[in-house]
């Protein structure tokens, strides 16, 4: 790459793929009603007037809506892919020739590339990170420590990313304020449950067009993502069962009707795996050597290490490529396993991720944090924070208001009831 041409264009495949791209984005930017009001008023206010802001996103027709809406706000973006594989070819293209936002984005580009990638756009000299799953962050405390001065606090979308900035606080490293937006709940309960649900699904069918009734479907982990993708599988006519290591989340499996049962007695019977866990090599070795011929693996969590791909393809005498994003892997006996977009995030690499009437929530979280940061700024010691739940709730109000929905409100004597104790039997 040269670095000073790829400053202001960014690096997409191919950009006679824009105006697809962009048709794709205005198709999502009318089922994100909430971020479309964040947007009407950050064009008029310009709460970010000159920030330099990169994201490291996945490069979605809904992170298209929310980069815009951001420049809408005055903030000079730049983007890089989240992830090797979830890169819209199509929206990375449009975001560069139609808005002007150099990107940074080929999917399935290698692990060199990719980070190549990280390190142009934090030539930008951010102010304001935002990260999905703490790359960013991650480069910038380990190799560009010289751009920590001029950053004033970071935003994280998901539990992964959140998970390792903890890790960061607990260990002393982390050098700057970061907003967890995945732990709003208008971001986590509704994302990374009903997002992840129907799109893994989604991937599943897209990818194999096997039919899902009828199959043993193996979830592993019973967290936010693993409720919604049990609940989609069930609904689809599967036979759930669910693998944990958290006593109160399998209690909840169990009593939510699915069976549970450790995944060493479930990898012989499992018909399709998906793990959602967070977590590293959780289906590892010992279940891939017990699984039957035809049995698919694939992975919703945020890394691809939660299958342990080194010991399948030590397991096996080779693989072929079935149709796209399925890999079958070739025991000795004669046995196939397949592999789903190379165990990386299945619904973001083999289909378009989540829907965008959820990611409105999700990126209304974003949008307002950001300007939130930014507001805040010099007020926060490093920490992992979360949105102020006036601003989450008010996303939820707004959601159901775009949705025609009213709810009630307290009456005067319920609110001196459920602030007051004296009030007994
Ligand atoms: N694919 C997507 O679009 C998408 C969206 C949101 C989140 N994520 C990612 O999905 C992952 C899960 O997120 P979440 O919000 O559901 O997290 P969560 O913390 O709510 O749930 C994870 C669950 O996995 C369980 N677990 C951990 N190790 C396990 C093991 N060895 N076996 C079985 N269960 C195990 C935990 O006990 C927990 O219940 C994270 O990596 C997150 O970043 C992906």
């Amino acid at each position: 790459m040269t670095t000073s041409h790829l400053q202001t264009t960014g690096d997409v495949k191919d950009f006679a793929l824009a105006p697809k791209g962009k048709a794709r984005i205005a198709w999502a930017e009318r089922d994100m009603p909430v971020l479309r009001s964040i947007r009407a008023r950050f064009a008029q206010e310009k709460p970010l007037a000159g920030v330099r802001i990169a994201g490291c996103l996945h490069i979605t027709t809904e992170t298209a809506n929310l980069a815009i809406t951001l420049k809408a706000a005055g903030a000079d973006l730049v983007l890089c892919a989240s992830n090797p594989l979830s890169t819209q070819d199509d929206v990375a293209a449009s975001l560069v020739a139609d808005e002007g936002i150099p990107t940074f984005a080929i999917k399935g580009e290698d692990k060199d590339t990719y980070y190549q990638h990280i390190y142009a756009a934090l030539e930008r000299r951010p102010q304001v990170t935002i990260d999905d799953g703490c790359d960013l962050v991650n480069t910038i405390h380990t190799n560009r420590t010289d751009l920590l001065a001029e950053i004033v606090g970071g935003l994280e979308e998901t539990t992964t990313g959140v998970m390792r900035l903890q890790n960061m606080v607990k260990a002393g490293a982390l050098r700057y304020p970061v907003l967890a937006v995945n732990d709003s709940d208008t971001k986590h309960l509704f994302d990374n449950r009903y997002g992840t649900g129907q799109s893994t699904l989604d991937a599943i069918i897209r990818s194999t067009n096997l039919l899902i009734a009828g199959r043993n479907f193996v979830v592993v982990g019973y967290g936010w993502c693993g409720r919604g993708v049990a609940s989609r599988a069930r609904g689809l006519g599967a036979n759930v069962i669910v693998t944990e290591i958290d006593p109160v989340r399998a209690i909840e499996a169990v009593m939510d009707g699915y069976r549970v049962m450790p995944l060493i007695d479930a990898a012989p019977i499992g018909d399709i795996f998906v793990t959602v866990t967070g977590n590293e090599h959780v289906v590892d070795r010992q279940h891939l050597e017990r699984m039957k011929d035809g049995a698919l693996v694939a992975n919703s969590g945020h890394f691809n290490n939660e299958i342990n791909i080194e010991a399948l393809e030590a397991l096996t005498t080779g693989h072929t490529t079935a149709r796209e994003f399925v890999e079958g892997y070739h025991f000795a006996d004669g046995r196939t396993v397949y592999l789903l977009a190379e165990g990386r995030l299945v619904n973001l690499s083999a289909a378009e991720g989540h829907p965008a009437s959820v990611m409105d929530m999700s990126f209304a979280n974003q949008a307002l944090g950001a300007e939130y940061m930014w507001q805040h700024r010099g007020q926060f010691t490093p920490q992992v924070l979360v949105l102020p739940a006036d601003l989450d709730r008010e996303i939820a109000r707004l959601k159901l208001a775009t949705m025609g929905i009213q709810i009630d409100t307290l009456t005067t004597e319920q609110q001196t009831y459920l602030s007051s104790w004296q009030e007994g039997t």
